[in-house]
């Protein structure tokens, strides 16, 4: 199996700053050899004897399952950690429990609400850790969207991207990854919800080596016009609850996506949303359940991305 080259010791996946293009298209192989066996029920038992450790601070669905299914399927077990029910909660530091969890562990899956949390977990865990959601990247997400994208469109080079909404946690990793795999992408969100300023110059940079242009602006209809991909999510993260009022005014009705909004993209463009998702808000029921939509292609190559993920970073760590 082709590893993760760049790992020394250990390697983490903390947003898609961390791997590079040569590694995002051996995931996405692997990726694609995992969905087809599983069609042929066939499994594997690459990670057999291994242990994944699971430490969420947040609700999850699809990350939580898709992890814990995924490791089942490769012949490993995992250890579901909320929050509430482990020592952090009593005030024992990020530090000392990523210690003492790398005496037990071969990987941790994190769910933490601050971003600087998922690094210090990082920096102090010699396991690989991966970031199932911060609050500012969501990289599992975009390597499950990038399959999707593969699949549906047979390329990615080139493609034009459109994300509509909140310039949040998914939207950050989205523009890495189309900088990093030569799609150009779009984002349109009211003035003050742009991605990270960071994110987009190194976008940029990256975008130099692989002709991706990154564009944000602040009217819709203006990034959807052309697009292959169409992208959106809540405009209300977890978390931001307290927010509403102020986020609801600031992207409604302007920056829904609608019937309207997709004719404006190519006639064959697809539609996707990370999920979950609050039909009538950041997207109409009639997009989101209609022909373009691919968001349940999307949950499924969750699995099969992570999968992938977990077999390449635990097989590259020393000793492992
Ligand atoms: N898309 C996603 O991460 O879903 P969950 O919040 O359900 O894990
Ligand atoms: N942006 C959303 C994604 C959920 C998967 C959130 O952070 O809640």
């Amino acid at each position: 199996m082709k590893t993760l080259k760049t790992c020394l010791s250990k390697k983490d996946v903390l947003s898609l700053m961390d791997v590079n293009p040569e590694e995002i298209f051996s995931i996405l192989k692997l990726a694609s050899r995992f969905k087809k066996e599983s069609r042929r029920r066939k499994s594997d038992s690459l990670l057999k004897g291994k242990v994944l450790g699971m430490i969420f601070q947040k609700p999850s669905t699809r990350t939580r399952v898709s992890f814990e299914t995924g490791m089942y399927q490769l012949g490993g077990s995992v250890v579901y950690l909320s929050t509430n029910d482990i020592q952090l909660a009593r005030g024992e530091s990020i530090e000392d429990t990523a210690r003492s969890l790398s005496l037990y562990l071969n990987c941790i899956v994190a769910r933490l609400y601050c971003h600087v949390d998922i690094q210090r977990l990082a920096m102090y865990a010699s396991v690989p850790v991966i970031n199932g959601l911060s609050d500012t990247f969501h990289p599992c997400q975009i390597l499950a969207d990038m399959l999707t994208i593969q699949e549906q469109k047979k390329k990615l080079e080139g493609l034009n991207v459109t994300w509509i909404g909140d310039g949040n946690n998914v939207c950050n990793d989205l523009v890495l990854g189309c900088a990093k795999t030569g799609m150009n992408i779009a984002v349109a969100c009211p003035r003050g919800y742009e991605p990270s300023h960071q994110v987009v110059m190194l976008g940029k940079r990256e975008g130099q080596k692989t002709g991706s242009e990154i564009s944000i602006t602040d009217d819709p209809a203006a990034a959807a016009r052309d697009a292959d991909v169409v992208v959106t999510d809540t405009f209300i993260s977890i978390g931001r609850n307290g927010e509403k009022i102020t986020r609801n005014k600031a992207f409604l009705p302007r920056y829904q996506v609608n019937t309207e909004l997709m004719k404006l993209a190519k006639k064959d463009a697809i539609f996707m949303h990370c999920l979950p998702a609050t039909r009538g808000q950041e997207v109409t029921s009639d997009v989101i359940d209609g022909k373009a939509s691919v968001v349940w292609e999307e949950a499924e190559n969750r699995l099969h991305v992570q999968k992938a993920l977990m077999c390449l970073l635990i097989s590259t760590t020393k000793g492992a």
